[in-house]
This record gives C-alpha cells, structure tokens and sequence, in this order.
C-alpha cells in the first residue's frame, strides 16, 4: 500500500526551512504531495505559478543529490485543505513546528481539520536547530530592505527574491 502524506503551506517563497521538512518528511512516507495553497489568506508576492515553479526546481534539485527514494510531487489546491488531502488518499498532513509561537495557530488548525475529517492525522517535524527561526515573511522583509538572505533560502529564491524587490 502506498502511504500519501500532504506537506501543505503558502510557500511565498519556500525556505530552507521548507525544504529541510520536505527531505525529512520524504523519508517518512512513500509519496509526498507538496501542496501549495492559492487561499492561503494572505496576499502574496509570488504568484501561485511561480511558487509551484520555484519549489519544484528546489524539488529537482533534492532528487538530483539522489537522497530520497519516495515520490515527491508540487501541486496547487483551492479551497480546503482537509478536503484536498482526502481527495488525493493522503493519510497524513505534515507540518514544520519551529518556536513555541507556532504552536497556537498550528493547534487550531489541527483541531479544526481533525473536526472536520478525524481520519486523516496531522504529524509535526521539528524545524532543524538551523532553521529554527526562518519564516517567508522575515525574508521578504530582508529582501525588500537590501538585507543577506542568503542563509535562508537557496540561491535560485534569493535570485528570485532579488527581482521581485527591484
Ligand atoms: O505556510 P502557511 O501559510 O503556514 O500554510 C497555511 C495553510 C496553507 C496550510 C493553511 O492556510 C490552509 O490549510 N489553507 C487552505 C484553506 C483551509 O483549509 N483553511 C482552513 C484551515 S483550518
């Protein structure tokens, strides 16, 4: 049997953080669903296109190192999550948790979903120690104020980032 995971997020841009949940969460499950929300609730600086294309040239690049054996794919989805994640089997949602601060929001969401569907888990994975602090937003804020970004997120985003604040 084939276990789906969904790893879901606005990814605007994907981070380090990201992507260090996505190599972990890959080894976790067989076939991992990165899915990225157009009704997140947020206006973002990428468009839905171009968050599904960055992540899935970072994606390319974690196969190409060859470091995971499960099927990873980038999808987008509108409207609910929790409906998302039955419609494509998954039996799981991962969800990154850094500081204490993420707690809250991620508490609700879990409960709210689990409400809505209690067949379907929510499994957090801690942020690694290094990324413990990465958040989208902050980035954007350092990319936009000329800041060093460059230990947040690989090269291409911060190229990407670079554009976007010109
Ligand atoms: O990366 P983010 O912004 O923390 O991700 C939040 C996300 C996309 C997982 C959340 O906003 C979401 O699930 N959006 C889809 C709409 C939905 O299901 N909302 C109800 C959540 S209880």
């Amino acid at each position: 049997m084939t276990r789906t995971a969904i790893y879901p997020g606005s990814f605007d841009p994907v981070t380090n953080g990201h992507l260090d949940i996505i190599r972990r969460g890959a080894k976790i499950t067989d076939h991992l669903l990165v899915a990225v929300a157009k009704d997140a609730g947020k206006s973002p600086m990428f468009s839905i296109d171009e968050r599904v294309e960055l992540l899935s040239r970072e994606i390319d690049h974690i196969k190409s190192q060859g470091e995971v054996t499960a099927k990873i794919e980038v999808v987008s989805f509108s409207g609910l999550l929790i409906d998302f994640a039955k419609s494509s089997n998954a039996a799981m949602i991962i969800r990154g948790l850094r500081a204490v601060t993420d707690f809250e929001y991620e508490f609700q969401m879990t409960g709210m979903n689990r409400r809505m569907n209690a067949e379907i888990e929510t499994v957090f994975l801690m942020a690694s120690e290094k990324n413990q602090f990465i958040a989208s937003s902050m980035v954007k804020e350092i990319a936009k104020l000329d800041g060093d970004i460059s230990g947040f997120v690989p090269q291409l985003i911060a190229d990407a980032l670079t554009e976007k604040c010109k």
